[in-house]
This record gives C-alpha cells, sequence and structure tokens, in this order.
C-alpha cells in the first residue's frame, strides 16, 4: 500500500511574516509531527527561499502551486521549473481546479507541466475533479479518469510512478462542503483502476490524495479508505494546529 501524504495548499494566502510564523509552527509541533506520513506545504513562489531555508532540514518538504510549461524565454510572468529546482522544490501542483477554470489551463497545458516537472527532477501532484454540473450530470468517473488519460496519453503510465494524483471535487474546494468518504473512495477507486488499466503495479503504488475542505473534524474517516492515501489540505493547512492534527490522522491509517 502506499505511503501517506498530507500536502497544505496555501493558495495566495500568506506574507513574509505569516510565514515565518505558520513554518515555524509546524518545526514547534515536532512531537506531533507524524511519524512516516510525508507532510509537504505549498506556499506562494515568493516565499519558497524561506521555506527552503527554515525546513532543509527539518522532516517537512515543500514546493510549488504552479510552474510554467515552457523551459526559459518571454514568458513575462510565468516561473520555469529549473527555477523552482534551484531552491530545491520536491514537489509542484499541475492542474490545479483554480489552474484549470480561472486561468484556463486546459488537459493538454496540464500535461505539458506534468512533463516539464518531472523532466526537471521534481513530481509533480496532478489535481482532477469533476464540477458539480458534471458530477450531477452523472459524469464524474468519466470527467477525472478523462483528466488522467491527458496525461497518460502524452507521459505513458510509467512517469506515474514519479507522481502523486489529487482528486478534489470542484464543489467540495473551499464550500465546507466535503465528499462523503464513500463518495471519495469510489473515485479514487476508479482512478486506481484506470491506471491500472495501463500499469497494474504503477497504480498499485499510486499515492492518490483527497482533496476538498479536508479538516481534523472529517481527515480520518477520509483516510479510513482503501484507495486514500492521504490529503491535500487548502484553508485548514493555514493553521499549524489544524494542519499538524490532520497530519496525525493520517499516522493513525500507518498503524492499522
Ligand atoms: P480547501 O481545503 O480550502 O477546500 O481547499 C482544497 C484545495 O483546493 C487544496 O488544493
Amino acid at each position: 500500500m502506499p505511503k501517506m501524504m498530507v500536502a497544505g495548499n496555501w493558495k495566495m494566502n500568506a506574507s513574509s511574516e505569516a510565514t515565518t510564523e505558520l513554518l515555524q509552527g509546524l518545526l514547534n509541533g515536532q512531537d506531533a509531527l507524524p511519524a512516516g506520513v510525508e507532510m509537504v506545504v505549498f506556499p506562494p513562489l515568493p516565499y519558497l527561499a524561506q521555506a527552503q531555508q527554515m525546513l532543509q532540514a527539518s522532516g517537512i518538504a515543500y514546493g510549488a502551486q504552479n510552474a510554467s510549461e515552457h523551459a526559459k524565454g518571454a514568458y513575462t510572468g510565468e516561473v520555469s521549473t529549473s527555477m523552482l529546482a534551484d531552491f530545491a522544490v520536491r514537489y509542484v501542483l499541475v492542474g490545479h481546479s483554480e489552474r484549470r477554470s480561472i486561468y484556463g489551463e486546459s488537459d493538454a497545458t496540464v500535461a505539458a507541466k506534468y512533463m516539464a516537472v518531472q523532466a526537471a527532477g521534481m513530481v509533480p501532484v496532478l489535481c482532477i475533479g469533476e464540477t458539480l454540473a458534471q458530477r450531477e450530470a452523472g459524469e464524474t468517473l468519466s470527467v477525472v479518469n478523462a483528466q488522467v488519460q491527458a496525461v497518460l496519453d502524452a507521459a505513458g503510465a510509467e512517469s506515474l510512478a514519479n507522481a502523486v494524483v489529487a482528486y478534489e471535487p470542484v464543489w467540495a474546494i473551499g464550500t465546507g462542503l466535503t465528499a462523503t468518504p464513500e463518495q471519495a473512495q469510489e473515485v479514487h477507486a476508479a482512478i486506481r483502476a484506470h491506471v491500472a488499466a495501463a500499469n497494474a503495479e504503477v497504480a498499485a503504488g499510486l499515492q492518490i490524495l483527497y482533496g476538498g475542505s479536508v479538516s481534523p473534524a472529517t481527515a480520518a474517516e477520509l483516510f479510513a479508505q482503501q484507495d486514500i492515501d492521504g490529503g491535500l489540505v487548502g484553508g485548514a493547512s493555514l493553521d499549524a494546529q489544524s494542519f499538524l492534527a490532520i497530519g496525525q490522522a493520517a499516522q493513525a491509517q500507518l498503524a492499522i
């Protein structure tokens, strides 16, 4: 079974001071830090150097929320994967629903970013998920499978041996509406089966995180599901105690 991961996507929330405070809060919680659970933070790009400096000697990993699919050149405002690698970044989110919906990132763009991240020696966290309208139309599984398929077509199933998938139903993000453990498990199992049809071994080892209003109150039940290997946490990752508590919920699963 894949190990557990608890990742915190800070989105566009932080300041230099808040970054120090939050990271220090996590470091101070060493005793509460779950052994065996990979804890990852995704601060906004300007605070990556701070994250590197504060976390490099710790067991907490850090990553970036986005990266350009281009290597370099005239792309004002963009940040390349090699620049992120300069900050010893381990993970990069690709295809977050906010990137897809607000910035119009297509499956093809997301696949190009995914490949650029891997080419620079980092691990993409591929975010997928259906909207409420798609769920109500019964399209959930076809939507998420198509999002995964775009990456399988571009990069091959083997590439998922070096990637993480995060299932985040769009209707559950920032709304306080968490998918029920059963709803999430159904989709996670379908994603694993879809990947297994291309490569069973890669599918068995694939880490599939759940995201969407994960909180200390909901984490344990979600993480208890067979195909849920951790969480991608937004709002609750902005508070050190909540984030650590979610890590503890993941840790509890390892003991079972
Ligand atoms: P919330 O946990 O705030 O719903 O955000 C989820 C998310 O989008 C993480 O990437």
